[in-house]
């Protein structure tokens, strides 16, 4: 009978060493330990037991629960204590690693970096301007009179009342950043600008209450509009592709005269056409006089081009609502 013991102890050790987590351990406890368990088996032969042999059975079945109980003490800690620990699932710190997710730059500001890179090598500095604008930067001193459509109350999102003097507003382009440059800095200037434009307009695919614009301002001695067709066709190769065309038909901005829009031959889905991206012209001396600049002297060139309308020529994206979703399915694509 005492060789019951013996066989149940060498079956626990071997069950014990092969024990590889909390799970494993809990069937260990079960099935030894337990209410049903294997000692409480071996405690009912006793009556079975002859004897002369009871109290030697007794002490041998107390001995082994003891042990099987302090080796499962013993184990639970590790355990608990290494979360995993030494009899835990093997780790193989060989292993490739899952690869962290990254994060990236949003398509409009991948757009942002590229017009600082093309137009940082031709030598313009980047400026920038308030959000939140007055009437005198947005309009006046860009020479936009009173009556001008731009300035009606219900095609801009004033901040506050229209009828006060000089109201604040969201600017409605950035143009005003000419007029905060040339207002801080004496000729000659030669800056980008970009940011964020606001228009209460109704959101369809070519159309948000908010996009950005970049904005380009070179006023020196003797600028005229051989340079300024020669930026843009610059630009156009180095953001479009060499095969890109420009061409400028004639237009009207209070703050440029004479003015163009700016169109470029592109290829889109495999059809070349003209798409309209901006406009500009040559600064207006009017404009020269709102910041004090000498328009006997100096002479400039302006333009005003859509991030957004850049950006989807460029990677064919149909609606400009997808840009501000913020869907990552669409947005890792870019
Ligand atoms: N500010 C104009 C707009 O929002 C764009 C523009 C046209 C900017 C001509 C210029 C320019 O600097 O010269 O539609």
């Amino acid at each position: 009978m005492l060789d019951r013991i013996e066989q149940l102890e060498r079956e626990a050790d071997a069950d014990l060493a092969a024990v590889s987590g909390a799970d494993d351990l809990e069937a260990f406890r079960i099935k030894y330990l337990g209410s049903k368990g294997a000692l409480k088996g071996l405690m009912g032969l006793l009556k079975e037991v002859p004897p002369d042999q009871k109290p030697a059975f007794g002490q041998g079945a107390n001995r082994l629960r003891k042990k099987l109980q302090e080796s499962f003490e013993a184990a639970k800690g590790e355990y608990v204590s290494a979360g995993g620990g030494r009899r835990g699932p093997k780790l193989d710190v060989t292993e490739p690693a899952m690869p962290p997710r990254l994060g990236r730059e949003h398509v409009i500001t991948q757009t942002i970096d590229a017009l600082i890179d093309v137009f940082g090598r031709m030598g313009f500095d980047v400026a920038t301007g308030p959000e939140v604008e007055d009437e005198y930067h947005n309009f006046i001193a860009l020479n936009i009179p009173q009556a001008h459509p731009a300035r009606d109350p219900l095609d801009n999102f004033y901040l506050t009342p229209p009828s006060r003097e000089n109201p604040h507003l969201l600017r409605s382009q950035t143009s005003t950043i000419q007029i905060r440059v040339m207002e801080t800095t004496p000729p000659p200037v030669r800056i980008i600008a970009m940011g964020r434009v606001y228009r209460p307009d109704a959101h369809d695919a070519t159309h948000y209450s908010m996009f950005h614009q970049v904005e380009g301002l070179y006023v020196d001695e003797n600028v005229s509009m051989v340079d300024l067709k020669t930026t843009l066709i610059q630009f156009a190769h180095a953001y479009f592709g060499a095969e890109a065309e420009v061409r400028l038909v004639p237009s009207y901005f209070p703050f440029t005269e004479p003015s163009a829009e700016l169109y470029v031959k592109m290829k889109v889905r495999d059809r070349w056409e003209w798409i309209e991206i901006g406009g500009c012209g040559m600064v207006d001396p009017a404009v020269f006089e709102a910041v004090g600049y000498d328009p006997e002297r100096w002479t400039g060139f302006a333009f005003g081009l859509g991030i957004e309308r850049l950006a989807m020529r460029k990677h064919g994206i149909q609606d400009i609502r997808w840009l501000f979703e913020n869907d990552l399915r669409f947005l890792r694509q870019f």
